[in-house]
């Protein structure tokens, strides 16, 4: 319920916009006063009479004069609601709060305001997936934007793809999780992610090509959701997800030592690409190259992190989510390895190179529990993290 509470509710100049005015409607049953302010572009697709008549409030836009600042100054207005939702956010609105634009009424609100804001994303396929507008979404998330969707499917525009702005009800309940009302608040989950790096001397080191980036798109949807998050992350690409503890390592023995350290909790997915193998004695000095000797590396086993806390005796969680990496055989070797392991869950996926799985931004998984096998479609790797966020909510409560 969010009874109470009050939604500042910025409706951004896209199509999707019409699907906010069944939002104002489903904040409002469940309680939520709603404040909405429509861009000038938004007014061209919903009307400002029908966004109040919703809201039960007067809508705040472009037009408003300095009777409104007199009312209601643009600080006070930012800063009066317990949640500021940006539904549907363009492509020019997120370019515009990744950028400090403050040249209309909305993006200087988001620029005023000390409150946490939630975003819906909502815009044509290619338009999401330009490099500008996933570098302004990296920058958004590290600046602590909270972001819901957008979903694939069919679009308006005739296309196909990620691009379509959240369903109403999933927007409510990013907005009760961002309200700390979430399936997972109250929980606590342990995520590693990344590759860890195994020193040969002081400047060489083994590494594996994983980017953290589904590691760190679970982190984010299990917050999203309300949980406490530990990210316990080895040397990634993508930078970590706001709203979440990270504890950063370097090599699998570390991973491990943090892992146990954050013991206990309800939940752990281990979805970092642990090294197999250290060199077995690493070398202080640089190794140096002496004419006509090669050096041999000798390996020692790294600890099985996953395996370890999976067979925990006193304080295993009660959900240990693995990943396996496969590159044939996958459903297989997989459901071999939840059963060596003795985790409850695997996700496994294909990564042979024509795949473009590995440091790619889509994954096709598997989901290997004791029910058997689901083939999850191919989707983006936010989009699994989202759908395996809401399964370990729903496993957990
Ligand atoms: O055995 P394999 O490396 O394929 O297993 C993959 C799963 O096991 C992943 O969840 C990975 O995070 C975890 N793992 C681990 N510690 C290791 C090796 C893998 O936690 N040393």
């Amino acid at each position: 319920m969010l009874a109470g509470k009050r939604i500042l509710l910025i409706i951004g100049g896209g199509i999707a916009a019409y699907k906010s005015l069944d939002l104002i409607r489903r904040l409002r049953e469940r309680g939520a006063a709603v404040t909405p302010v429509l861009t000038r572009a938004g007014g061209e697709f919903v009307t400002p009479l029908s966004v109040s008549a919703l809201a039960g409030e007067k809508v705040f836009t472009d037009l408003f004069d300095l009777t409104d600042e007199a009312e209601m100054g643009h600080i006070q207005l930012s800063r009066s609601a317990d949640l500021v939702v940006v539904a549907p956010a363009t492509a020019d609105l997120m370019a515009k709060m990744a950028h400090g634009h403050a040249n209309d009424l909305a993006s200087t609100l988001l620029m005023a305001t000390d409150t946490p804001v939630l975003m819906a994303p909502a815009m044509n396929v290619r338009m999401w997936d330009h490099p500008s507008t996933q570098r302004n979404l990296t920058q958004l998330l590290a600046d602590g934007i909270r972001v819901v969707g957008p979903n694939s499917g069919d679009m308006a525009c005739g296309e196909y793809g990620p691009g379509r702005m959240s369903e109403p009800l999933e927007i409510v309940a990013a907005i009760e999780a961002g309200l700390g009302q979430g399936p997972l608040t109250g929980k606590r989950i342990l995520v590693s992610s990344g590759p860890t790096h195994e020193p040969i001397d002081p400047v060489r080191y083994i590494a594996n090509r994983s980017s953290g980036a589904q590691g760190t798109a679970i982190a984010r949807a299990l917050a999203a959701l309300g949980a406490e998050v530990v990210f316990v992350t080895g040397p990634a690409d993508v930078p970590p997800p706001a709203g979440v503890k990270v504890v950063r390592v370097e090599t699998a023995q570390q991973m491990l030592h943090a892992v146990e350290a954050a013991l206990p909790a309800d939940a752990a997915i281990f979805a970092a690409a642990v090294a197999d193998w250290r060199v077995a004695s690493t070398s202080s000095s640089k190794i140096k190259k002496d004419a006509g000797r090669l050096p041999v590396l000798e390996f020692a086993e790294n600890p099985d992190i996953l395996a370890t806390v999976s067979q925990r005796k006193s304080d295993r969680p009660t959900l240990v989510v693995g990943f396996a990496a496969e590159t044939d055989d996958v459903i297989a070797h997989a459901t071999a390895k939840r059963a060596r392991k003795g985790c409850d869950w695997i996700v496994a996926n294909d990564v042979s190179p024509a795949t473009g799985i590995m440091g790619g931004t889509e994954n096709a998984v598997h989901l290997i529990t004791t029910n058997g096998v689901e083939d999850w479609p191919r989707m983006s790797k936010l989009a699994v993290a989202e759908k395996l966020a809401a399964r370990i909510a729903a496993a957990l409560t």
